[in-house]
Formats: C-alpha cells, structure tokens, sequence
C-alpha cells in the first residue's frame, strides 16, 4: 500500500516538473526584489515570515509559491474576493505591472520548512495528505494536487486533460497556523476563491482534528 502511494506521488511530482519547467514565469525575479521591499516586513524579505513574526502578523510565507498564484491572490484580495484587514489595503497599492516581478522574486527564494510542535499529529496528517480521507467523508489526497513536499502545481491542465485545477499553491513548508486557519475558512465558506468549491468541499469534510494533523505534518514539508 505505501509503496502504491509513493509511487503515485513520484509520478505527481515528476509531472510538476515538468509542468513547472514548461511555464516561464513572465516575471523578471532581479527587478521583483526591489519592488517587494514593501512586502518584506511582514511576509519575510526572502519570503520566509519567521515564526515570532507569524505569530504577531498572521503573514503567510511566499519563498517557493507558484508565481502564478501570487498574482492570483493580489487580484483576488485587490477585487475584494478576498478580505483580510490586513492583507487587502497591501494589495491595493501594488501596481498591476509589477504583480509578475514581486512574484517572480519570490517565487525564485528557497522555503525554509518549519518544526511540528505536536509529533502525535504527524502520522494522522501525513496519512491525509497521502491518501486522504475514506468514506463516509471521502476527500482527496492533498499532494494529488499541491505536489509531493506540497510545492504546488502551475498548470495541472497541460499534463492531464481532466485536470480539475490548473493551479494549486505551494503548501510545504507554510506554517501549520496559516494552513489551518485557511482550512477553517473555507470549511465556513469565509474564503470562496477556490474554482469548482474544490478546497471548500474538502475542508467541509475535515473535522477540528484533521485540520490540526494535516498542517502540522504539511509545515514540516520541504518544498
Ligand atoms: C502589514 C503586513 C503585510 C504586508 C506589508 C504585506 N502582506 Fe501579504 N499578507 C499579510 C497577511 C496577514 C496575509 C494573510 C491573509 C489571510 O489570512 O487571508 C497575507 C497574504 C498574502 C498573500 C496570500 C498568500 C497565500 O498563500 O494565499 C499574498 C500573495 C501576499 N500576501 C502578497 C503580498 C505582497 C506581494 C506584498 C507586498 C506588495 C504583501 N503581501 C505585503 C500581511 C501583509
Ligand atoms: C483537486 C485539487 C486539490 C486537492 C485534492 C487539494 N487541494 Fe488544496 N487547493 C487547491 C487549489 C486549486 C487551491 C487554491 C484555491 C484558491 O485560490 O482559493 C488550494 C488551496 C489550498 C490552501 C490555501 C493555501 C494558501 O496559501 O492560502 C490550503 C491550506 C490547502 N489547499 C490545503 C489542502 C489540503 C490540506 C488538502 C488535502 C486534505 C488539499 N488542499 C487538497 C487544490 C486542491
């Protein structure tokens, strides 16, 4: 059984790359470095928002996400499809132009993983990132999507015809605090900017604990 998942993982990871290798951000990373400058105080200036900075600011890490999905999110918080009290004004005064750049800056920096506080939750959780959840409350295997190391997945659509989703973030290595609030918030319905409900319908079948294992075994990933 474990030797089936992890080779189906391996064939995961190996499209990823080559996914990955095929789409060029459009970004230029050298010129992004100086415009993210305003992003670096709270979200790290490598990306890596360190964990005392985490805990006072709620800032996810960027180092290593899909620039794809960087851009994504600006737009979704600058249109108002996502709201944080924080995070939303920071959207507004970044320039369209210069989306690309800032992300492809981050994009080019290394994730540091962080250090499961729990290690009872580690096994449940890496048993749902790999296989999921069986039924009554069926729910997919997270690195179907987001990737073995949870380093996310540019563009699904080009290597499989029936993909569901064409771009999933980077979650490896993210900290375990951030990934649960977001579980929580589309479990709530409170984030809805997931195409086709997708991450709303797995969390919805997530209970408190699930969430818990899951991010605690996903921050200790190395994406
Ligand atoms: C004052 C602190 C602050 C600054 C400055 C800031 N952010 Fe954020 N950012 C946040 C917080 C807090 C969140 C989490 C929002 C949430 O929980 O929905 C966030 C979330 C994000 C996300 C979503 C990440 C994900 O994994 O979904 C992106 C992308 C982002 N910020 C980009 C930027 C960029 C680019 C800049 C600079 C132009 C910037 N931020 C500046 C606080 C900040
Ligand atoms: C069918 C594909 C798919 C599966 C399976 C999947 N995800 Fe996702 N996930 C996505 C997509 C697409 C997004 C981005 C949605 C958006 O933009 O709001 C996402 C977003 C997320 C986010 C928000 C990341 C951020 O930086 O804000 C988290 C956390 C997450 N997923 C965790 C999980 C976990 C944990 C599992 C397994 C229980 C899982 N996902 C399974 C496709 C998937």
């Amino acid at each position: 059984m474990i030797i089936k998942h992890l080779l189906a993982a391996l064939a995961c990871a190996a499209l990823t790359t080559t996914a990955g290798a095929a789409g060029k951000s459009a970004g230029n990373a050298e010129a992004g470095q100086q415009k993210a400058a305003a992003c670096g105080g709270c979200h790290g200036v490598d990306g890596n928002s360190a964990p005392e900075i985490y805990a006072a600011l709620k800032a996810p890490k960027l180092a290593g996400q899909v620039p794809e999905y960087i851009v994504k999110s600006l737009h979704d918080f600058k249109a108002g499809r996502r709201t944080n009290e924080t995070m939303s004004p920071q959207a507004q005064a970044v320039a369209e132009a210069d989306m690309a750049d800032i992300a492809a800056y981050f994009a080019s920096q290394k994730a540091k993983p962080g250090v499961a506080a729990s290690k009872d939750a580690l096994a449940q959780g890496e048993k749902i990132f790999f296989k999921g959840k069986g039924r009554p409350d069926t729910v997919a295997a997270c690195v179907g999507c987001h990737g073995l190391g949870g380093i996310g997945n540019r563009d699904w659509s080009k290597v499989m015809s029936k993909a569901p989703v064409t771009l999933a973030p980077a979650i490896g290595g993210q900290h375990s605090g951030y990934i649960a609030d977001q579980l929580k918030a589309y479990k709530a319905g409170k984030r809805s900017t997931d195409a086709g409900k997708i991450m709303r319908d797995i969390a919805g079948r997530l209970d408190e604990k699930d969430i818990a294992a899951v991010a605690e075994y996903i921050a200790t990933l190395q994406r």
